[in-house]
């Protein structure tokens, strides 16, 4: 039988069976028993399975995985393992000062001292917030122990008046609303809030649906999982299966190291394209890959990604939200549309056993208005430009949430159609913006280019999501809603704008915002992936020296230890923001320490 097979192996057996340290021994099971595990439960072989639990009362996206743990530990418990649940650091996207940036690597970090501590043959990932699907598939790559995933799944449609409101993007539009005089704040508060109807995550294409499909894509969740929204008692029922599923790939002896290879990746930045995915998608993937051990770099993002059109048709790039991604056949209606074209690795493995190919093959649309077939796209080149310059080494552009009256403005100069030229008005830092945006003093009209710094992994720590900043009043006011804006800091997944971020290094890394002066002319050329100063040689050199007498870029103090902690380790965007002395640890539950 697999299970006397696998009982030989189960690291658990190290704490509840070790006849060779039997005080030890004792001592474990002592306390284990103690909430109502017998004996024969711990000494039987059976694989002990880790519930990552992401929910509770502080992280509202991910707190419907406490009902769902409930199906999960009947899967377990059916397939014949033990649940042992457990909680991962909270990371809530919208509730956590200053950055929940700064939170992925510390909820990293704690899960990845449980899964190596604690006696694990094999976790089920509770992912969906934003940080928490990165969070919880990088520790899982560290550790290596066979992991699999399990999405909240996204929030109902909101509605407001009859036309659907989407979580994040309505937060922009209302904005406006109340700029204008439309709506007043308490008109503002209700339309935001109607974005949310339920439990679940942001029912947009922000970064919680791109990264729960992309766990799907990379092979992590069980098949048609990932789109599945939060309430629905097909969520309940994926939960059971799951449960079921990680006990025989324990047995199995599957891995996120057997199942996260560069194809998954290279799988990943695909469908991240045909479905309109986050900006933020590339510094998370980037991220998995160096802990994982698979090279991925920011330019693989353009070369596999950029040419892929946009199929899905959710806000904000779209007109629907979750549950009808879902209902038109969510991720594997997507990857089966790619599969037509050959462009997904079909023998790319995952967690269910079976390929991405043999699991998506076929897999209909079910409605083309919200996914739509491949040769009839929403637009054409959906993925990410890169652009390098004197300005960053690296930043990232959406080129598919350019609207048309953005593209009408300023991507028309006729013989030069894809280069922007302004005059920059630099800002440090999001107090900064917000205190001076409707400033008059700054002249900010159609020709000036808006520019964040001091938003970075150090310079806000963790990175802030600040850099789609919005048009002052005014201009508003004038019917021109955006301006290009330019920044080493993120931008929310749910917002449409189209801004170059992640510019890596920041200027609190010595990146070349730090030297940029409101008033400089910059040009951004999308067509040649370029990003400049219009600044001379030796000004620039000037600039530098100063720069460097002045102490570098400053940024605020610390706040807390961490942040002084994340700070002094933390890499930059483009090589995903992770904390550089961890990378060199590999497989650590088999042993693996690189270098
Ligand atoms: Fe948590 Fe959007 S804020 S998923
Ligand atoms: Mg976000």
């Amino acid at each position: 039988m697999t299970q006397d097979k696998t009982a030989n192996r189960l690291r658990s057996r190290a704490w509840f069976d070790n006849p060779s340290n039997p005080d030890m021994t004792a001592l474990y099971l002592e306390r284990y028993l103690n909430f109502g595990l017998s004996l024969e439960e711990l000494q039987s072989g059976r694989p002990i399975i880790g519930i990552a639990q992401t929910g509770s009362d502080l992280s509202p996206c991910n707190r419907h995985h406490l009902e769902l743990a409930k199906r999960v530990r009947e899967g377990i418990r059916e397939a014949g393992g033990i649940a042992i649940e457990f909680p991962v650091h909270p990371i809530q996207e919208t509730g956590k000062r200053p950055t929940a940036g700064l939170d992925r690597n510390l909820a990293y970090l704690g899960l990845v001292e449980i899964l190596y501590g604690y006696p694990l043959d094999g976790v089920v990932l509770t992912i969906g917030c934003d940080k928490t699907t990165p969070a919880c598939l990088m520790a899982a790559a560290t550790v290596n122990i066979p992991a699999i995933a399990l999405s909240v799944g996204p929030m109902l449609n909101g509605w407001f008046r009859g036309e659907r409101t989407g979580s994040g993007t309505i937060v922009w539009k209302a904005r406006e609303l109340m700029a204008t005089g439309e709506i007043d704040y308490q008109g503002f508060i209700k339309l935001v809030a109607s974005s949310a109807p339920s439990t679940g995550y942001c029912n947009t294409m922000g970064t919680a649906t791109t990264m729960n499909s992309l766990a799907e894509a990379l092979g992590m969740q069980l098949p048609g999982s990932a789109a599945i929204p939060a309430p629905y008692r097909d969520r309940q029922e994926i939960s059971y299966l799951t449960g079921k599923r990680i006990v025989d790939m324990v047995h199995e002896d599957l891995k996120p190291s057997d199942i996260l290879t560069r194809e998954n990746f290279i799988n990943a930045i695909r469908v991240n394209s045909a479905i309109g995915g986050s900006t933020n998608a590339p510094i998370h993937l980037n991220a998995l890959a160096r802990h994982v051990g698979v090279e991925l770099s920011i330019d693989d993002w353009q070369t596999y990604g950029e040419e892929i059109p946009l199929l899905v048709n959710l806000q904000p790039a779209g007109e629907y939200l979750g549950e009808d991604y879902y209902h038109a056949g969510g991720v594997p209606a997507v990857v089966n549309q790619l599969m037509t074209q050959g462009l997904i690795h079909e023998d790319a493995p995952t967690v269910n056993g079976h390929s991405i190919g043999d699991n998506c093959r076929g897999a209909r649309i079910e409605d083309e208005k919200v996914i739509r077939p491949f040769d009839q796209p929403i637009v054409q080149h959906a993925g990410f430009r890169v652009l390098r310059g004197n300005l960053f080494d690296s930043a990232i552009m959406k080129l598919s949430v350019i609207s048309p009256e953005f593209r009408e403005r300023y991507l028309c100069n006729p013989g030069d159609p894809m280069a922007i030229e302004g005059v920059a008005v630099v800002f440090d830092g999001p107090e900064d913006y917000h205190a001076r945006i409707d400033d008059p003093a700054l002249a900010i009209d159609e020709h000036s280019v808006l520019f964040m710094r001091g938003a970075g992994p150090i310079g806000y720590p963790g990175g802030a999501e600040v850099v789609n900043m919005r048009a002052p009043d005014y201009l508003l006011k004038r019917g021109i809603h955006s301006l290009p804006c330019v920044g080493d800091g993120r931008q929310s997944g749910t917002s449409g704008s189209p801004s170059i971020l992640n510019a890596s290094p920041e200027a609190a890394a010595g990146g070349g915002l730090a030297i940029l002066r409101t008033g400089d002319r910059v040009r951004l050329d999308l067509e040649r992936g370029t990003a400049d100063m219009l600044v001379p040689e030796e000004e620039i050199a000037e600039r530098r020296r100063d720069l460097e007498a002045a102490g570098g870029y400053s940024y605020p103090a610390h706040q807390t230890p961490w942040q002084e902690i994340q700070r002094s380790f933390v890499s930059q965007f483009e090589t995903g923001a992770v904390l550089e002395n961890a990378v060199a640890y590999r497989q650590i539950a088999q042993g693996g320490v690189d270098g």
